[in-house]
């Protein structure tokens, strides 16, 4: 689907990924509505760009999800586009680290990396069914093909979200809904999660465009930049491929 002319709603557009992508939605005629805990951090962006919408909300409060859907299409009259974007990552020891520390690291993490966007998602769907061509865009990991050591739940988290984006994907097809699910493995990008990291690192604003380009491409898997050549290392030789994953 083309890119412009929606209405779409992205987690966590307040920085990073989801701020890069928010532009550039706008930037090529789009309505764009984005969330996140930080009020200020959104209001920031809105003073760059007045016709954003913006919301503050929590994504770890699950039962307050079909609120924020609702929000954003009560602000855009409409939805046509769900980008699950917002995502947190712990580093964690699970052979030392403390079990209350822990417990609340694994609970968050899986939360806001897989059950919101999942309820998110079926929020949205009674919304994004009714206007033709729709999109729901799940942002994964190329950590979801080969996990590091230091962030297991990260890992496990992305895993799941995108072995839950195929299934959606399956389930959305048989009902007949006029909706693609996207799944974009995103590898190392400069941003706050990355902070202090070294390595080769993508922009936030070249990870957008691959993002915008691969679903304009209707592309059903989109491996950014370095993740296309982990994919069929994963593929080839997955031993290798784990190796050079593992220590992140
Ligand atoms: N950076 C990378 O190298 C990389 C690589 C692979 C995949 N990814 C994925 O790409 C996505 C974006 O990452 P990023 O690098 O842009 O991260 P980031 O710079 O740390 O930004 C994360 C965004 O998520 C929002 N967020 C976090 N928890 C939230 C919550 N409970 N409710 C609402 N919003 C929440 C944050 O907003 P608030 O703090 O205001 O809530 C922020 O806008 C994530 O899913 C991440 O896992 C990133």
């Amino acid at each position: 689907m083309k890119l412009v002319g929606q209405k779409i709603l992205v987690t966590g557009g307040g920085r990073g990924i989801g701020r890069a992508l928010a532009t550039q939605l706008l930037r090529q005629g789009n309505q764009v509505a984005i969330c996140g805990r930080n009020g200020a951090q959104l209001e920031a962006v809105r003073a760059e760009h007045a016709a954003l919408h913006t919301i503050v909300h929590d994504i770890s409060d699950t039962g307050a999800l079909p609120r924020l859907i609702e929000q954003a299409v009560a602000a855009m009259d409409g939805l046509s586009v769900l980008v699950n974007n917002a995502g947190i990552q712990h580093e964690c020891d699970f052979v030392a680290g403390p079990m209350a520390l822990l417990t609340t690291q694994l609970l968050e993490e899986m939360t806001i990396n897989l059950a919101a966007p999942a309820l998110l998602a079926r929020a949205a769907i009674p919304y994004l069914a009714v206007g033709g061509p729709a999109a729901i865009v799940n942002v994964t990991s190329g950590l979801a093909l080969a996990p590091k050591k230091d962030a297991p739940i990260y890992c496990a988290s992305k895993a799941a979200l995108h072995s839950f984006t195929r299934a959606l994907r399956y389930q959305i097809e048989d009902s007949g809904a006029d909706i693609s699910v996207h799944d974009v493995l995103m590898p190392m990008v400069e941003t706050d999660m990355t902070a202090g990291r070294t390595g080769n690192k993508l922009t936030a604003d070249d990870a957008a465009k691959a993002l915008i380009a691969g679903v304009e491409r209707g592309k059903a898997e989109i491996a950014v930049g370095q993740v296309g050549i982990l994919r069929w290392l994963m593929r080839l030789a997955p031993a290798v491929g784990y190796r050079i994953l593992r220590d992140g």
